[in-house]
């Protein structure tokens, strides 16, 4: 999609930073989306939840941690990287004996190998072509393994769009984001799929030999 952009566009940074203390009304189905209708999504977040925690113990970073919903059930010494100061504030009330930094997950900073596994959920899936090619570059230097969890593709929800987001306090923002099927992300990432629901997929693929 011409001129998308996720990961470096700086309006989408500043809404992040603004959703962080009301992001997981999203998980929670609280707040504005408590009117949602979403079949089936306690269930699957709770079949998300068991996924991450199910994760062998292993040096973890979560790349755009976010709130650290999911980030607080990976097992081993985590490592949570957001860029909304916001959102890695609320990770590391999370994880108190886990690091937690603001930082960019285009631009990485840790060495080469530092990490056994690289998490991320719900950012891979906001990423325009070149960003993925980046981010996927960056993951491929620093960790051994790439799990991404992301939004399902669903009939009557398109491919890829420019969408509306509304916050609590009325303020309106677009963002950017593709629904992906399993065969999709297996397709750009390798791997296997390790879910694949209604609401969320899931797919695990090494990175390195
Ligand atoms: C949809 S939220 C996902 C949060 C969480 N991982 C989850 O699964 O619920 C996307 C997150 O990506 C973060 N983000 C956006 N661009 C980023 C970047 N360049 N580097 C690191 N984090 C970024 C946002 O601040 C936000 O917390």
């Amino acid at each position: 999609m011409v001129g998308a952009a996720f990961a470096r566009d700086a309006a989408t940074a500043a809404y992040y930073e603004q959703r962080a203390a009301e992001y997981d009304e999203w998980y929670l189905g609280k707040g504005r989306f408590a009117v949602r209708d979403r079949p089936g999504w306690d269930g699957e977040v709770a079949e998300l939840v068991r996924l991450v925690r199910r994760l062998e113990p292993a040096r973890a970073l979560d790349i755009a941690c976010g709130s650290g919903f999911l980030t607080r059930h990976l097992r081993g010494p985590v490592v949570g990287l957001d860029r909304s100061p916001a959102m890695a504030l609320l990770t590391r009330s999370r994880i108190p004996t886990g690091g937690t930094l603001v930082g960019d997950a285009l631009a990485l900073p840790f060495p080469d190998g530092s990490f056994d596994r690289l998490f991320t959920g719900h950012f891979y899936g906001h990423l325009p072509t070149d960003e993925r090619a980046a981010f996927l570059s960056e993951a491929d230097r620093v960790a051994g393994e790439l799990v991404v969890v992301d939004s399902a593709s669903r009939t009557g929800a398109p491919a890829e769009e420019w969408q509306e987001r509304v916050l609590n306090d009325g303020s309106r923002h677009r963002i950017y984001k593709r629904y992906l099927a399993p065969a999709r992300l297996v397709a750009e990432l390798g791997g296997e799929v390790v879910m694949a629901g209604t609401w969320f997929v899931a797919v695990r693929a090494a990175l390195r030999p």
